[in-house]
């Protein structure tokens, strides 16, 4: 069989946006939704247009400035909501309304003080009206992670029957375990009328740390839509880190599944949204973190000095990183530092490397990193070294 497109929903204008600093101003999220499009991401959720003029005016020109991407206004399943989110995406060549309303017990009770019957009445109404102004509208059963899983597929099935194109699944709270998640997509596809006729979404929160695997479970029981973001951002902990699921595909599921995303540009579309939203990127994340392609104990310095591969399974070039570091450290061998050593134009032999090392590893016990100013330090005032 020949492998199925996963489509990549990038929601870093919309929920990467909700959380506290990093709010952007119009000129930051035209550059942000530019460079989501030339990465390739088929749908960019462009802002909550109801929320505040200024989210309004991004999704409108978001709209006139996207050439082919999908453009998504989110809404509550309220008509205003809709009506206002329409009027924003006029301007998209390919418009689609998020409308949704939430499922779970808690959120029928808590938030909305409503029966089943009447939040299954309110989704049907918010469908039909969003499908009076586009045709692809998409509607999310808020908090169905902790849903159960029978009304959860009245709530689909209604909402496939008023017309919507895709039916997002969020484990809002991120409370799943991959395997429960599986189970309720794969319930939806067993028990949904109509289900094989929309496109099932996943929209995963990061609280227990498991985002990124529920979303994977999500696409092995059907799901072929991951609402995702640039570095993970997101409310709380964060949402599925749209590089994670992209280079998961490309590295483990290529016979099965590919997505559009053009993976080189990865790690500068990370760097152009940490820096607009100033939100650094912790140096240890998967992918475009600074140390996802360093190595520092001497162990591994020595096998990727051998053959990147010992201790690499993605060629940084696929994500955009120019090469794999060898950061020096008193954990780092002789190896690394010889291999550091030539960069730096210092051939050493196998005494002046022994003079070297034992001077470099006074000086690594006492500080933390040394860097390649300290390194030359230390090799200029190493006697016989030859400069190449
Ligand atoms: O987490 C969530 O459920 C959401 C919805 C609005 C899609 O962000
Ligand atoms: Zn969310």
């Amino acid at each position: 069989m020949r492998p199925q497109k996963v489509f990549i929903f990038d929601t870093t204008l919309r929920d990467g946006e909700q959380v506290p600093g990093c709010k952007l101003n119009i000129s930051e999220k035209l550059q942000i939704a530019e460079a989501l499009e030339d990465l390739g991401v088929d749908i960019i959720e462009a802002g909550f247009p109801i929320s505040s003029p200024g989210d309004f005016t991004a999704v409108k020109e978001i709209g006139l400035l996207i050439k082919d991407t999908t453009i998504c206004g989110l809404s509550r399943a309220i008509e205003k909501d809709i009506k206002v989110a329409a009027e924003a995406l006029t301007t998209a060549k390919k418009p689609r309304i998020h409308t949704g309303i939430g499922v779970s017990e808690s959120h029928m009770r808590y938030k909305f003080n409503a029966s089943k019957e009447q939040i299954i009445e309110r989704a049907i109404k918010a469908v039909q009206y969003a499908k009076s102004f586009v045709e692809d509208v998409e509607f999310y059963a808020e908090d169905a992670g902790r849903a159960e899983n029978e009304f959860l597929a009245k709530v689909i099935e209604a909402v496939i029957k008023a017309g919507a194109t895709v039916v997002n699944i969020p484990d809002t709270t991120g409370y799943c375990l991959p395997e429960e998640y599986h189970s309720k997509i794969s319930f939806l596809k067993e028990n949904v009328k109509g289900i094989d006729n929309v496109i099932i979404s996943t929209h995963c929160h990061n609280d227990l740390g498991m985002a990124t695997s529920n979303s994977i479970a999500a696409i092995n029981a059907g799901a072929r839509q991951v609402e995702c973001t640039i570095n993970g951002l997101g409310e709380r902990a964060g949402n599925t880190a749209l590089e994670e699921v992209v280079m998961i595909i490309k590295k483990r599921m290529k016979e099965v599944y590919f997505t559009n995303i053009n993976t080189p540009l990865l790690k500068s579309v990370s760097e152009k949204v940490e820096l607009a939203m100033g939100m650094p990127v912790q140096a240890n994340k998967a992918i475009i973190g600074n140390n996802a392609f360093g190595h520092s104990s001497g162990i591994h310095q020595d096998g990727v000095i051998k053959h990147r591969e010992t201790y690499e399974i993605i060629d940084p070039l696929e994500v955009g990183v120019n090469e794999s570091k060898i950061i020096l450290t008193a954990r780092s061998g002789r190896a690394a530092v010889a291999f550091k050593a030539k960069s730096l134009g210092f051939d050493l032999n196998k005494d002046t490397l022994d003079i070297a090392y034992k001077k470099f590893i006074e000086i690594a016990d006492r500080i933390k990193e040394v860097g390649d100013k300290e390194l030359t330090r230390i090799l200029e005032n190493t006697p016989q070294v030859s400069i190449v």
